[in-house]
């Protein structure tokens, strides 16, 4: 028997991959969701799954966490800054458990990337490859979310506003890195593997035109230069230090960080979505 553990399982992406291990087969009191806050988690313990608190800023609540844990998903925190110290903390209660192997949710080129986020990705690499645990990481580029949830203003404004020039985004659902996620968790694989996950790339200017075929709305991609992107945020009320950090994800797209062309999101889980039927199914999100 093994026992396989899934951090973040109130989230987006934990969630999802919590299913899909009961989805494939796993029984339920095989899985063990760790959660800060249990009573989110109320679905998963109905079906069956052990639900445990498990805090990654309080280390003294990992231990009991990951008790008899044979593979952990560890799905990176939510708060930027915090996160080597919190995920460091997760990794040393594993390693000291006899946690065999950890997956970790990484960013794309998380070696070279100049994502503002990529930091937190890179130094939680290191420690893993500092753990002696044996680690999957799986680079996931963006989700595809981050514009479909975006979608009413980029109708109502007729465009959509960055500093990424031409450079693509090999973005993909939550679902479908989840997917990969939970494949990574049940893959026999040796030592450490580093998967780079996105699905096919597209620049702005090829997000405008889908999003304009798949609503009969015609929306067109307004590139500015960095300065007057960052004027622009700030006088639609983002405070200054956010407005910094949306332009420098914009330059880290145009530098290529967040494109691959790597088809392992496929070869670990599944075909992702097409860029057409995922904002197909977003219309129809917003017409319901
Ligand atoms: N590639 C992308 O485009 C992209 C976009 C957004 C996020 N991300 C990264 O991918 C991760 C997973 O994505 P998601 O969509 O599932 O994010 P999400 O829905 O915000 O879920 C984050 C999960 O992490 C948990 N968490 C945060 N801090 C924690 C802590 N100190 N101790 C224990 N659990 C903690 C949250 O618990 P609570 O429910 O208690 O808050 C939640 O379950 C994010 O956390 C972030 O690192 C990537």
């Amino acid at each position: 028997m093994t026992t396989y553990a899934v951090t973040g399982a109130t989230g987006g992406l934990g969630h999802r991959a919590v299913e899909e291990l009961l989805d494939r087969g796993v029984p339920a009191a095989d899985v063990v969701a760790v959660v800060r806050r249990p009573e989110a988690a109320a679905d998963l313990a109905d079906r069956g799954v052990q639900v445990r608190h498990g805090d990654y800023s309080r280390a003294d609540s990992l231990p009991a966490a990951l008790a008899g844990v044979d593979r952990l998903l560890l799905v990176s925190g939510s708060e930027p800054g915090q996160r080597v110290a919190q995920h460091a903390a997760v990794i040393e209660a594993a390693a000291a458990g006899g946690v065999r192997r950890i997956v970790y949710t990484s960013i794309a080129q998380a070696g070279t990337s100049g994502n503002p986020l990529a930091p937190d990705h890179r130094g939680t690499e290191e420690v893993l490859r500092g753990s002696g645990v044996p680690a999957t990481i799986l680079r996931n580029s963006w989700y595809a979310e981050n514009y479909t949830e975006r979608l009413a203003q980029y109708l109502e404004t007729g465009e959509i506003l960055g500093a990424a020039g031409s450079g693509r985004v090999s973005g993909a659902l939550r679902a479908d890195f989840a997917v990969a996620a939970a494949a990574a968790l049940l893959a026999d694989d040796q030592g450490n593997v580093v998967y780079e996950l996105g699905g096919p790339a597209f620049s702005f200017d090829e997000l405008a035109s889908t999003i304009s075929e798949v609503t009969g709305k015609t929306v067109v991609y307004r590139d500015l230069p960095p300065s007057e992107y960052l004027a622009v945020l700030q006088r639609i009320g983002l405070d200054e230090a956010t407005a910094e950090f949306v332009v420098a994800i914009d330059a880290s797209i145009a530098a290529g960080d967040l494109e691959t062309d790597s088809d392992d999101l496929a070869q670990l889980g599944r075909k992702p979505t097409p860029l057409a039927e995922i904002f197909l199914t977003a219309l129809a999100g917003l017409d319901s």
